[in-house]
């Protein structure tokens, strides 16, 4: 018999059928094989994997757990509870070389997906599904480096780019709300697939430069059902992936598309969606209309009141993306103008800031990083960064 197991079940002697996750973090080759190595079983374990499914009909199958008395009369496993290993947080500078691979690996994984849609393929969700694992991870190791990095989009790329931009901000969100790991997985999956009803709407609408007409609106509205049913059709799919493409457009007040659900009849997931959607689609360029800054953007979506988001998880995502989100231009009391580059863990509205240019002066100064958490300045206002003609991307490292 074919059956999944945990990694700390696994044992010497068991035939190991198929091991998902990650291919970079684990050191096996082969996809199935027989156990028999110490030092093979040590890997396994320490690797942190998604999924292994092992043949029973071809090797040991698991031990069945012992519940023993400890000496103070509480109840116990025998086995290890728990094997997943500490991750180390790291410098954001440091993290954003590998989240800059992991992007462009999502960003060819959906378009290779989307593209299937579009030419009438089978939906394969097997490497979407490990993508997302690698973004939990690397939000684990430093968040910053993912929610800066999505920004960066290409308006030709935009249905791709926004796709894994609403996956990261999900994943974020997920592990800000303190969700299971399962969970964080399965709201990173939908959002990568939210959108994918677009790939059925003709590229004339899609892709417009101009104001859609009624008709064409319509078109483009019926994107969450023609996705729905793309998804349902496939087996992969989980529940949470079919709600998210349905219902992010749905308001809390009912006045969404395409069910007008409101209130309690739209899930967790779906509202979720509903915020990391439009953040997203506000805060980049689009054929149409140039993007608000991110923290443009954060304040937009918190003037409407009409019941648009639900309250408490929109308060819970401006925790996530901060008031002034990474890669917001400031200037400080000091008179010098600096980007946020990362969250303080302390307060929302004293970020961590790379400053680099003196409004007194007139002039550019040496890069320094300050956090203005520990009171070395203050911020005075928002800036455009149009309007003084940086690059702050490239001010940024990225
Ligand atoms: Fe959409
Ligand atoms: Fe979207």
């Amino acid at each position: 018999m074919i059956k999944k197991v945990q990694a700390n079940e696994v044992r010497l002697g068991m035939y190991i059928h198929q091991i998902r996750g990650n291919w970079m973090e684990h050191p096996f080759w082969r996809k199935s094989f027989k156990l028999i190595q110490q030092k093979d079983l040590d890997k396994l374990v320490s690797c942190n994997l998604e999924e292994i499914w092992i043949d029973t009909s071809k090797g040991l199958d698991v031990v069945k757990t012992i519940q023993v008395k400890n000496p103070d009369g509480v109840d116990s496993d025998i086995l290890p509870q728990s094997i997943k290993k500490p991750v180390a947080r790291v410098s954001v500078e440091e993290e954003l070389h590998v989240a800059k691979i992991i992007q462009n690996k999502a960003k060819e994984a959906v378009a290779a997906m989307f593209d299937d849609v579009r030419m009438g393929k089978a939906l394969e969700i097997e490497e979407a599904k490990s993508l997302v694992n690698e973004i939990n991870q690397s939000m684990e190791r430093n968040p910053n480096a993912l929610l800066t990095l999505i920004r960066l989009k290409n308006v030709n790329e935009y249905t791709y780019m926004h796709s894994v931009a609403v996956c990261v901000l999900m994943v974020a969100l997920g592990r800000h709300l303190g969700l299971s790991e399962v969970q964080i997985k399965q709201a990173g999956t939908a959002g990568l697939l939210h959108d994918i009803g677009k790939m059925v709407i003709p590229n004339e609408v899609l892709n417009k430069p101009g104001k859609l007409t009624d008709e064409e609106f319509t078109i483009m509205k019926s994107h969450p059902v023609r996705g729905w049913e793309i998804l349902k059709s496939c087996y992969q799919v989980h529940e949470t992936a079919l709600d998210v493409c349905l219902h992010h457009h749905e308001r809390v007040d009912g006045k969404g598309y395409p069910e007008k659900l409101s209130g309690d009849a739209l899930t967790l997931f779906a509202r979720m969606g509903a915020v990391c959607d439009v953040y997203d689609a506000i805060s980049s360029d689009r054929c149409y209309k140039a993007a608000w800054s991110p923290a443009e953007a954060i304040r937009k979506m918190a003037s409407w009141k009409d019941g648009h988001f639900d309250e408490s998880i929109f308060q819970a995502f401006v925790k996530t993306v901060g008031i002034y989100p990474s890669g917001t231009l400031l200037k400080l009391q000091s008179g010098r103008l600096g980007v946020v580059i990362e969250q303080s863990t302390k307060k929302l509205t004293t970020p961590i800031v790379k400053i680099f240019f003196s409004t007194r002066a007139n002039a550019h100064i040496p890069a320094e990083i300050i956090d203005i958490s520990k009171g070395m300045d203050s911020i005075e206002s928002l800036e455009d960064p149009v309007k003084w003609g940086f690059d702050l991307n490239k001010i940024q490292g990225i």
